[in-house]
């Protein structure tokens, strides 16, 4: 990708194919109104990647940021610096100094709270004058803030009629973060609250996995080959794992996390979204409806075990080290009640109850304080039925495994038994390794880059509708209930969860792979 190339340009090159989705694409003019712009969200992610865009090409000329939160600033002088300095710390492309300048022409503020009209109706005619600067009035909101204010604003939004476009040829999007919801009924409440303002096709539910490189790069890996498909069903495969490990603890997110724990923060969207990716049908195509079509069919075959408490594991973290560095215990970290019964690590066993995957047992594990940092799945293979060597051979030789590695050190492993150089038949597990940053040149885009253009071009494609979102609470409340007057168990920070986690797969005669 030429990175360098001007967005007018390309547009004005004859020669260009316009279905040709290797090119990159710009939107048309827009602006981007972000809501909770002086948030932790915003400053490092949404603020830095918009630059990034910015920096490579992606943005449309006259693209414009506008920010709104409760700031009593006189001037957007003051906005710009907040702007300024978020891309200058948490960028990953160059400062330049003429593409900054560029961005800051079309920085717009407007301060207010979210139940005050008249910041509404400024919000409605600025985005107005926008529009008579040239463009059709297109515009994306941004909901960069608490779940608990998702009401309020998309009834603002919809009352200052802020959800149709003004000309012909414009839209009105809205992006939405996760949580979405508490449980499948407060989701549903959401999903009706949006619908009010926006058409279906206008709604981008954020879950930020979606936009990984290397989590698209499971649909590559599985329908771009011949080798994996053919044993990718519960004839060839023994079981799945998803891992997701974060060495961090909740830092000071209490306030969010500690009503909220594991399963919810990272299990209904993240993981479960994972486990549809694997488990999913070929797609008719790679249009949003199909793979989706093709995910939901998943998600709503998913079975949760026949006695919850037996089949998963939760669990807390308490004072230990990580990467040689004391950290204390989930209980003492600033704002957590010190009764709290909140998980920071779940182990579930999951099926998917389809002629695929029929007596496949899918675990997921995810968990803060874990030794150190990797998200990975892996397909663990069944042992070969016969295997015609010396015995003490045998017992070298574990299951054939494929595992892809989200992050980081992105890649793909495949193990498999090989012959040990020497004059005797002796056979031992070797592992293949792809990584990313072996193979290609280009550094992958952060998750945020790339979703943040796919709203702007109208690309739902990484995006979970309503349904997905539904279908997954329907996998997490009848766990949520079951574990309700449940205490999670203690594990030391730096072990992968409690002892409870091993042995949920060893009285399976399995074991967790050592991320
Ligand atoms: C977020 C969760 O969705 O994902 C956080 O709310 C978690 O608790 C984060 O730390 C992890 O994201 P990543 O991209 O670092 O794996």
């Amino acid at each position: 990708m030429n990175q360098a190339t001007a967005p007018d340009r390309q547009e004005d090159n004859p020669l260009r194919d316009v279905r040709d989705r290797r090119l990159p694409r710009v939107p048309d003019p827009c602006a981007l109104v972000i809501f909770g712009v002086t948030g932790d969200l915003a400053q490092k992610k949404l603020i830095p990647a918009i630059y990034d865009l910015a920096n490579r090409g992606l943005l449309p000329p006259g693209f414009s940021i506008v920010g709104f939160a409760r700031r009593d600033w006189t001037a957007e002088r003051e906005f710009a610096a907040l702007v300024a300095h978020a891309a200058r710390t948490n960028a990953r492309t160059p400062w330049r100094d003429e593409v900054w300048a560029r961005l800051a022409a079309h920085l717009r503020f407007v301060n207010g709270s979210f139940d005050d009209d008249e910041a509404f109706k400024a919000l409605a005619a600025m985005l107005d004058g926008l529009a008579a600067d040239g463009g059709a009035g297109s515009a994306a909101f941004y909901l960069s803030i608490p779940p608990s204010s998702f009401p309020t604003v998309l009834d603002q939004l919809n009352r200052a009629g802020l959800g149709e476009a003004p000309r012909p040829g414009g839209w009105r999007r809205v992006i939405v973060e996760k949580p979405f919801g508490h449980d499948l009924e407060s989701a549903r409440r959401l999903n009706t609250s949006i619908d009010q303002v926006f058409a279906p096709r206008d709604v981008f539910r954020i879950d930020h996995y979606l936009g990984k490189e290397t989590v698209q790069n499971i649909l590559a890996l599985r329908f771009g080959n011949t080798l994996f498909e053919p044993v990718w069903t519960s004839h060839f495969v023994d079981s799945v794992q998803i891992t997701m490990a974060e060495d961090v603890g909740i830092g000071r997110r209490a306030a969010f996390y500690d009503s909220v724990g594991t399963a919810r923060d990272v299990v209904q969207n993240h993981l479960l979204q994972l486990l549809a990716l694997i488990a999913m049908e070929e797609p008719t195509s790679f249009d949003p409806d199909a793979i989706r079509v093709e995910k939901l069919k998943v998600l709503r075959a998913i079975t949760l075990p026949g006695d919850i408490r037996l089949h998963t594991v939760r669990g807390q973290y308490t004072a230990g080290w990580v990467a040689g560095e004391h950290v204390s215990g989930y209980l003492s970290e600033p704002g957590v009640p010190a009764d709290s019964t909140t998980e920071t690590f779940v182990a579930i066993r999951l099926g998917v109850q389809n002629r695929r995957w029929v007596g496949v047992p899918f675990y997921l594990r995810a968990g803060k304080r874990m030794p150190r940092r990797v998200t990975e799945v892996a397909i663990i293979f069944q042992r070969n039925p016969h295997l015609p060597f010396d015995p003490a051979d045998v017992e070298m030789l574990g299951n054939n495994q494929l595992v892809m590695r989200l992050q980081p050190d992105e890649g793909v492993t495949l193990k498999f038994g090989s012959k040990v150089p020497g004059t005797t038949m002796e056979v031992r597990d070797i592992t293949m390794d792809f990584q990313y940053g072996e193979s290609f040149t280009e550094a992958s885009p952060e998750a945020y880059e790339r979703l943040v253009l796919d709203v702007l071009l109208g690309d739902r494609t990484l995006f979970p509708d309503a349904s997905e979102v539904e279908a997954s609470w329907q996998v997490i409340d009848p766990l949520e209930e079951a574990w309700a007057q449940t205490r999670p168990e203690p594990y030391r920070a730096g072990r992968w969860g409690p002892h409870a986690a091993e042995e949920l797969l060893a009285s399976e005669g399995r074991t967790w792979r050592r991320a």
